[in-house]
């Protein structure tokens, strides 16, 4: 059985990823608990980052105020953002959690995919690498802010603007 103890936890400062390879084509889940519903919620997130900002590895994700997880995360101290092992073989799973909204589905249920609590965080045992962090920074992103306004109408046709959640990595997490 996997558990938190099957990762090694290692400093942001000694991580190496394929960053803009492992988000935008292999993707990433954000793990949120559903206290209401008594379950956890899972999403598919294909935009987001990590870096540093005020001295502090942070990781960065968006979240459009009509997705469930918005919701949920709002609720949330900390955000985990989850790397499937395998993320080829891990598509469909992926693409449930991407089109389907924890309101109306058990995503878990549906995809067999196992929580972990990650100090205090949902990642799930089916990933490689758990990123934990502790929310430090948050607004909605805003259309008089667009020095691109191109942008505007290519990704918010519908004005439904993301809110940036800033976090300050806590832990990361790697499957030993
Ligand atoms: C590949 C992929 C990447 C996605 N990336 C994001 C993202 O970064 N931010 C976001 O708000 N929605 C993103 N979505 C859409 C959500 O995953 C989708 O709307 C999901 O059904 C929301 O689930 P929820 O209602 O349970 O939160 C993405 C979907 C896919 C398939």
């Amino acid at each position: 059985m996997i558990t938190k103890d099957s990762f090694a936890e290692i400093s942001p400062y000694d991580f190496s990823s394929a960053v803009f390879k492992d988000i935008a084509k292999k993707w990433m889940l954000i793990g949120t608990p559903d206290t209401k519903k008594g379950r956890v919620n899972a999403m598919t997130a294909s935009w987001g980052g990590v870096g540093i900002i005020w001295n502090k590895p942070y990781a960065v994700c968006f979240i459009r105020p009509q997705r469930y997880s918005f919701d949920l995360a709002e609720k949330c101290d900390k955000i985990a953002l989850s790397f499937l092992a395998d993320a080829e073989n891990s598509r469909e799973i992926y693409n449930i959690c991407g089109t389907k909204s924890g309101r109306d589905t058990d995503k878990i249920k549906e995809t067999g995919l196992s929580p972990i609590d990650f100090d205090g965080a949902v990642g799930f045992a089916e990933a490689e690498t758990v990123i934990v962090g502790k929310k430090i920074y948050a607004d909605m992103i805003k259309p008089e802010c667009f020095l691109d306004e191109s942008i505007i109408e290519k990704s918010y046709p519908g004005k439904d603007f993301h809110k940036i959640y800033l976090c300050e990595i806590e832990k990361i997490y790697v499957r030993k």
